[in-house]
């Protein structure tokens, strides 16, 4: 493999002629998250040994428990993004509302906005099963010189510049796109580098295995209700393997190797479904579609969505390209 020696540093800064805007900016905002990640991947591994597992106490707007590590998380992206003048806002999962940056010169001259859901999954840390971060990245549309504006994070998945997740895995992984591809590097802990080890990575078009939270069965609209039953049925290649780990992040990287389909569909329950739009399913959905892949919520591209809400949620299908076609064709169908 020719790239078998490149760290993500290196390759990074190969690659910047490629990126649409201003390539120092991005690279470097793409190096503060690679710090981070490794911050946090430095954590999550001594879970287990520490008294950092467990809830902090708090609870965040989407009224679910934080668990410490996911405010250690928070804090650590918030930190390592707001050093450089290059992020003008942050909005994050744990966070109520976004958080506006000023640059040294108290001037408002950063150019981009960032979306995390810093720890994704995080109901799985005390067992000790993966665990991820998710990123968006986005040019602000308002004026630079003036405070970043709600819209600047509402703009469509179509708009991102770059997007990527860490997987916090067996190995820790960070996978990034900057509408160029998808990439992955491989963490070497001794030596503290991520080197490219997956490069150009693709959806394999067809797959056999769905991942979807299957109790959720009897609340799911009929079309996915058809489309489950047909992943069951012995007939061609199927029935297809059921994997489901409940980390969005190490589900997705898992079917984006071997080839599957992920389905958070709406249900009576949740009408929305649970996904966040903008710091889970548009990530997800760019790298996909990077990748060879696909994402909608049934009828229509995840990234052509309007936002309306930083933290508002959409059903989402994403995963190998025929799958997901099928899977609408049963939503369409119903
Ligand atoms: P988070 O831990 O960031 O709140 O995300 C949880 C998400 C996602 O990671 C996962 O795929 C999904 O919730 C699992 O939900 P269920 O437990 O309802 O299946
Ligand atoms: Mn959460
Ligand atoms: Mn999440
Ligand atoms: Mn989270």
């Amino acid at each position: 493999m020719a790239h078998k020696k490149q760290t993500l540093g290196e390759f990074i800064i190969e690659n910047q002629s490629s990126f649409k805007y201003s390539s120092g900016e991005l690279s470097s905002l793409l190096n503060s998250i690679r710090l981070a990640a490794k911050i946090v991947n430095h954590e999550v591994n001594k879970a287990g040994l520490v008294d950092i597992i467990g809830a902090a106490g708090d609870t965040n707007i989407q009224g679910e428990d934080q668990q410490k590590l996911d405010v250690y998380a928070n804090d650590k992206f918030i930190q390592t993004l707001t050093k450089r003048n290059i992020v003008c806002g942050i909005a994050s999962e744990e966070e109520d509302d976004f958080i506006t940056i000023n640059s040294q010169d108290e001037n408002h001259q950063n150019k981009y906005v960032v979306l995390i859901d810093p720890l994704d999954g995080s109901s799985n840390i005390d067992v000790n099963v993966s665990v991820g971060t998710i990123f968006s990245i986005y040019r602000r549309i308002t004026p630079v010189g003036t405070p970043v504006q709600l819209e600047d994070f509402l703009q469509k998945g179509s708009k991102q510049v770059a997007a990527g997740y860490v997987v916090y895995g067996t190995s820790t992984m960070l996978v990034y796109t900057t509408g160029d591809g998808v990439n992955g590097f491989t963490l070497n802990p001794a030596i503290g580098s991520f080197y490219l080890s997956h490069p150009e990575m693709e959806f394999p078009e067809d797959g056999n295995i769905y991942s979807v939270n299957e109790g959720n069965y009897t609340h799911f609209p009929q079309g996915v209700k058809d489309y489950i039953k047909y992943c069951q049925k012995e007939e061609e290649d199927r029935p297809y393997t059921s994997r489901y780990i409940g980390s969005l992040v190490s589900d997705f990287h898992r079917n984006m190797i071997k080839g599957g389909i992920y389905l958070y569909p709406q249900s009576s329950k949740n009408p929305k479904g649970k996904l966040r739009l903008l710091y889970e399913c548009n990530p997800m959905a760019f790298l996909a579609e990077q990748a060879n892949g696909k994402s909608s919520d049934g009828f229509t591209r995840t990234l052509d969505v309007e936002p309306t809400e930083l933290h508002e949620r959409v059903p989402f299908i994403c995963g190998s390209k025929n799958m997901v076609e099928k899977a609408e064709e049963f939503m369409r169908n119903a």
